[in-house]
């Protein structure tokens, strides 16, 4: 299908005897943003480690448009056009804002291909993109940790990816940063076009911004489909989220 930038089909993550991701298969529409959730442990962050090529899968395959991307190094992958943030996010401390978006630029789609000069003019444009134009030359050890968040942001998109994975952009900011960043994600996808999947345990916020939602537990997809589908589903309220009515009010803030 034309439609659909990433496919995973039967994506197995092993450590040792752990099975981190069983058997994961979904696919992620061109343009899409895609919520991926589950408790802690549940594999969301070695389904990502799999598809940027941090982990070779031990089954399954990972298809990018239309490529089977499979155990490929994670440079190459880079160069196809993924990029993640980090849910721990670790900038260069001792490297000011743009140095540390730069390194996005020099690794990314157009890694080797991409001059100095051109890598700071593309860090400089996201690192204004995501509203830290004003502290461009500082070092990032000066950051706040939402700051930090926007700066690990600015450093995705300066690779210049078709899709972003973003892991827990959102965790352990406030309501109203919360609001800003879910502000900036939104335009991410609609003016630059990028297609998204964002894990996140902010519950409200993810079935706002989310088109469709896949669930993991244990490793295993246990639900896939709309917030309100995905909310309403039994298994996900008793694997994860808990009281339903609780479910529920994520969902009716959609749209409010
Ligand atoms: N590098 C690793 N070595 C061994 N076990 C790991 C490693 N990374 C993750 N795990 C285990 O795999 C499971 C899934 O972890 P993770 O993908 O981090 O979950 P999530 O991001 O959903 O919280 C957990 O049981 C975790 O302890
Ligand atoms: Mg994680």
């Amino acid at each position: 299908m034309v439609n659909v930038i990433l496919d995973l089909k039967n994506v197995t993550k092993r450590f040792g005897g752990l099975v981190a991701v069983d058997e994961v298969s979904f696919s992620v529409r061109r343009g899409e943003i895609l919520g991926l959730i589950g408790p802690n442990g549940a594999g969301k962050t070695t389904l990502f480690n799999v598809i940027t090529g941090v982990y070779k899968p031990e089954g399954g395959r990972v298809i990018f448009k239309g490529v089977d991307i499979t155990g490929m190094p994670a440079h190459r992958i880079a160069k196809m056009g993924i990029a993640k943030t980090h849910q721990i996010v670790k900038p260069f401390n001792d490297m000011t804002v743009l140095e540390n978006a730069m390194i996005g630029a020099l690794f990314g789609k157009r890694s080797g291909k991409i001059g100095m000069g051109e890598a700071r003019e593309v860090a400089r444009r996201m690192v204004e993109f995501v509203g830290l134009g004003e502290k461009a030359n500082h070092l990032a050890s000066q950051l706040t940790l939402h700051e930090k968040k926007l700066l690990e942001i600015a450093r995705a998109l300066s690779a210049e990816p078709e899709l972003l994975l973003l892991d827990e952009a959102l965790a352990g900011l406030n309501p109203r940063e919360i609001e800003e960043s879910l502000g900036l994600i939104k335009r991410v996808n609609e003016e630059m076009g990028v297609t998204i999947i964002m894990v996140e345990h902010v519950m409200h916020a993810v079935m706002n911004i989310a088109e469709r939602i896949v669930v993991l537990h244990y490793g295993r997809k246990i639900s896939e489909g709309s917030p309100e589908e995905v909310a309403n589903d039994p298994e996900v309220i008793t694997a994860y989220l808990g009281d339903p009515s609780l479910a529920l009010r994520f969902v009716r803030r959609r749209g409010a």
